[in-house]
């Protein structure tokens, strides 16, 4: 038998070379995850389907002209690729949904129909109206139920979108296929020599990350991505490797992010410069030369680029540059990129009339008479250390007046804020005047680690003090957890009080 002091020392290399070992197996184990964490399709698409673009949405006008659209919200089944059905959400089919159009000054309603096995919502994404029309978390539509808003459109032509808000499941409704865009139209932008024919020379891009196993989608969220579901492909449309064939010299893309986390930035393959026309809330004051935009969920910018005869081009997403340490960066998803979508022009192409030097004059505020400035701070625990509670009004704006929001990323990750109902002007984005991509009408704005911008945002829509509307990360998985707050529009005076049973 060992001596009490040698049978001590081999039980401590024992446990020595145990904790060796297990630190080897841990860091290889983090040395793989990492090593594994990004994802580049750059190169390697073959462009084999064309792109499906989403017809516009049948409507009636009644006497009164109202224009009535019908979305029926359904399950299915969608071949992403060909010989393979996977389970899906839509609305009016099996994958996102038609394009809805509309003129300012028209009234719409939409006859909304919930078909899927459980309750969700409808929301009009940078649509200015009413707070109970909005489809936020207190709009639920139970399973086999209806909902039908209506509101007057009055807001200047521009490029929105609409996608389910269910308290806790948004990130998940949006990812099985609930989205869509909603088009504005006005006079304004009609006499602009702009490329407007739909699904010809001006093309909706939805963009989202999806995943298959097998044939299911995947939304699993994978160790250290606190940012949410990330796919490792990219759609257009609900298309994998996508072409779409061009006819004309320019080509208006109105691209949306609608991934749930995935933060783009799109660039065309040979780095060629576009001209960027509109952001989230319409068109800029003039056109912005770029040869990259980034763009964060939720988020939209209309481009046109200009195409050679008989070229292909490819629209991709580069490299996230946001200031992220590597960490952060890898499992954002900073380091991914993807082959988005290839341009075909036509052997000859049809001329296109030069882009003109203005647009529109602004239609957002500019903040000399805002009435006070509050400040949002976003962690993924919650905003200004509150997680989100569909019981408590968390800001009381009067209506008819201007206010300056400080929103300021203090976290370690990135994360973006989108306010209801309004367009915003960024007055400053972190500590400068903003670039040209963010100095249009937005609803949405990108934040990286400790960034700051200055929103400057006007009231003026019908006060409603028993129905908030939202801000929130537009990161959904983010909204889910609860980075989302209420806030109410008031009449001067009036108090703002959740209507009862509104409360979960
Ligand atoms: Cu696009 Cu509150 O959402
Ligand atoms: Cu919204
Ligand atoms: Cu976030």
């Amino acid at each position: 038998m060992a001596s009490p002091p040698r049978r001590l020392r081999r039980i401590l290399l024992g446990a020595c070379a145990l904790v060796v070992t297990l630190i080897t197996a841990i860091g290889a184990g983090v040395t793989w995850t990492w090593a594994g964490a990004d994802v580049s399709t750059v190169g390697t698409t073959q462009f084999t389907q064309p792109l499906h673009i989403p017809p516009l949405a049948e409507s009636t006008v009644d006497t009164a002209g109202t224009r009535t659209f019908a979305l029926d919200m359904q399950t299915g089944t969608t071949a992403f690729e060909p010989g393979r059905d996977t389970e899906t959400w839509g609305f009016n089919g099996s994958y996102l949904g038609p394009t809805l159009r509309a003129a300012r000054g028209e009234r719409v309603r939409v006859q909304v129909r919930n078909q899927l096995p459980e309750a969700s919502t409808v929301h009009w994404h940078g649509m200015h109206l009413p707070a109970a029309m909005d489809g936020g978390p207190h709009q639920m539509v139970e399973p086999g139920a209806s909902w039908t808003p209506e509101w007057t459109v009055a807001q200047p032509a521009s490029t929105l979108w609409y996608h389910p808000h269910p308290h806790g499941a948004t990130e998940e409704h949006v990812r099985r296929g609930l989205a869509g865009m909603f088009l504005i139209d006005d006079a304004p932008s009609a006499q602009l020599p702009l490329p407007n024919t739909y699904g010809v020379d001006d093309i909706p891009v939805i963009v989202q990350d999806m995943r298959l196993r097998g044939s299911r989608l995947d939304g699993a969220h994978a160790i250290f991505r606190d940012i949410g579901f990330l796919g490792d492909r990219t759609m257009v449309n609900g298309t994998l490797s996508p072409y779409q064939e061009v006819g004309d010299e320019l080509v208006r893309l109105r691209l949306l992010n609608a991934s749930t986390a995935r933060i783009y930035t799109f660039a065309f393959d040979d780095v060629r410069p576009f001209a960027m026309i509109g952001s989230d809330g319409g068109l800029l004051e003039r056109p912005a030369t770029l040869n990259r935009i980034q763009l964060s969920p939720g988020e939209r910018a209309e481009i046109v680029v200009r195409m050679r005869p008989g070229e292909r081009t490819v629209l991709r997403s580069e490299k996230l540059e946001a200031g992220l340490d590597f960490w952060s960066s890898r499992f954002s998803g900073g380091d991914d990129r993807f082959d988005v979508l290839e341009l075909r022009a036509a052997p000859t192409l049809r001329p296109s009339a030069a882009l003109p030097e203005t647009l529109v004059p602004p239609s957002i505020p500019d903040g000399a008479d805002s009435v006070l400035q509050r400040r949002f701070d976003l962690t993924l625990a919650g905003i200004n250390g509150e997680r989100m509670d569909m019981g408590r009004i968390d800001t009381t704006v009067t209506r008819g007046t201007t206010e300056t929001w400080v929103v300021h990323n203090i976290d370690g990750m990135p994360h973006n804020f989108h306010v209801h109902d309004v367009q915003f002007r960024v007055l400053d984005y972190d500590g400068a005047p903003p670039p040209p991509e963010q100095a249009g009408a937005k609803d949405t704005i990108f934040l990286p680690p400790n960034t700051a911008a200055t929103l400057v945002l006007r009231f003026d829509g019908p006060a409603d003090p028993n129905t908030p509307y939202m801000y929130h990360c537009h990161l959904l998985w983010h909204e889910d957890v609860g980075m989302m707050g209420q806030f109410a529009v008031v009449e001067p005076g009036q108090q703002a009080t959740p209507l009862p049973g509104h409360a979960h």
